[in-house]
């Protein structure tokens, strides 16, 4: 520790900065008064002086005023006194620091690789019987029984869609008081359920992707097409179907969606979408698709697991895979049609949802409701 190099060159310094003259002063009056607050003025500097001796040399605590700065600059480092982070982000950070791992060039990456984690429940022969054309991969609580009802009622029902198999799959982390019970008896009964040991939070969504990734390539790397689709959407998979068989669309490096653009990074800590400086320091994020439902050719899940191996993870799990693409030297592909991939809707419209691929809509109560009016007989429009 450099204590008292510090303190001895900050007392010289104080004292360079008095003008000689004014020390040698001659009028009496003036003396005294000047004496008094020359003797204050050192009390308070040896008070400060004896209290960065005891704990911080002055570089210590330069550095940590600036890091409080930054703090109040609403950017998060990971090294902040922990207590300064919201709870949620304390846990995140925490597990970046674990999982981080030196590269042999010394650079520090960290995996949200998914062989960091194993599956509970994997399903791998739904894939073996009949190689599907397309894979469904929901993304969804463990609790959220509803939504999968809902879906696997709705348009997660048809195995043949468009004269091509289609398998739908709901993803899962672990749920701290998840009925493990209940969960294998939904998956004994439906052989739908993909679970692996991470723990299933918003903040661990690019787990969860990049285990979709995973499943992807190990278990069911003959299919055509997947898409990673959240649990709250409207999905009209004939849509996507000819969307997919349509001529010039490309059988590899394929991602395509609602494709987002110069997306600036939210450095709002009260966002949703908080991401802090320290996990990706750019201002914007490379070309993405929206994460409500993303579709790609089911040759990257194998390029994606192996980039991301190299590429720090953030919590933005589709702006990651906006990464990973670009990584691969690849970008996102438009739709042929890009109004086909919807995000909020203000109404039901049946002409309208014949015509789309996505919607985000507010309830599972929502999707069985207007799925019942979509599938009436007569014509949509
Ligand atoms: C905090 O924000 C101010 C104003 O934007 C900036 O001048 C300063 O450099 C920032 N400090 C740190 C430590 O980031
Ligand atoms: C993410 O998952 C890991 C592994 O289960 C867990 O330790 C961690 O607490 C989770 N992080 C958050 C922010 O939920």
């Amino acid at each position: 520790m450099g204590d008292q190099d510090a303190g001895s060159d900050g007392e010289l310094g104080l004292r360079r900065q008095f003008p000689k003259h004014l020390l040698h002063q001659k009028l009496p009056a003036f003396n005294s008064w000047f004496y008094g607050l020359l003797m204050l003025c050192l009390l308070v500097f040896v008070v400060f002086l004896a209290f960065s001796d005891s704990t911080l040399s002055w570089s210590e605590t330069f550095s940590l005023q600036r890091q409080y700065q930054r703090f109040f600059n609403q950017s998060i480092q990971v090294n902040t006194p922990a207590y300064l982070i919201p709870p949620k982000h304390r846990a995140f950070l925490n597990t970046m620091k674990e999982k981080t791992t030196p590269t042999p060039e010394g650079l520090q990456y960290h995996e949200a690789y998914p062989h960091n984690y194993r599956f509970v429940m994997d399903n791998p022969e739904v894939c073996k019987v009949n190689s599907p054309f397309l894979v469904l991969m929901v993304t969804v609580a463990p609790s959220n029984v509803a939504a999968r009802d809902a879906i696997r009622a709705t348009w997660g029902k048809d195995r043949v869609v468009q004269g091509e198999t289609v398998l739908t799959l709901f993803v899962l982390g672990l749920d701290k008081r998840h009925d493990v019970e209940k969960l294998q008896q939904e998956n004994q009964q439906h052989n739908d359920l993909i679970q692996s040991n991470f723990l299933d939070t918003y903040l661990n969504l690019t787990i969860k992707t990049m285990v979709i990734m995973d499943w992807l390539a190990t278990r069911c790397p003959a299919a055509a097409y997947a898409m990673k689709v959240d649990s709250d959407m409207f999905l009209n998979v004939d849509n996507l179907v000819i969307m997919l068989k349509k001529p010039g669309i490309p059988q590899k490096n394929y991602l395509t969606g609602m494709l987002m653009w110069n997306r600036p990074v939210i450095r709002s800590k009260n966002s949703k979408w908080y991401v802090p400086e320290e996990m990706y320091p750019n201002p914007q994020y490379p070309t993405y698709t929206l994460g409500m439902g993303y579709v790609f050719s089911n040759d990257l899940p194998t390029k994606f697991v192996e980039v991301s191996k190299s590429i720090k993870p953030f919590n933005i799990e589709d702006a990651y895979i906006g990464m990973c693409i670009k990584k691969l030297g690849l970008s996102p592909t438009s739709p042929p049609d890009p109004s086909q991939f919807k995000a909020y809707n203000s109404k039901y419209d049946r002409c309208e949802f014949s015509k789309i691929i996505t919607y985000i809509l507010s309830s599972s109560e929502q999707l069985k409701n207007y799925w019942a009016d979509y599938k009436k007989p007569g014509p949509h429009c």
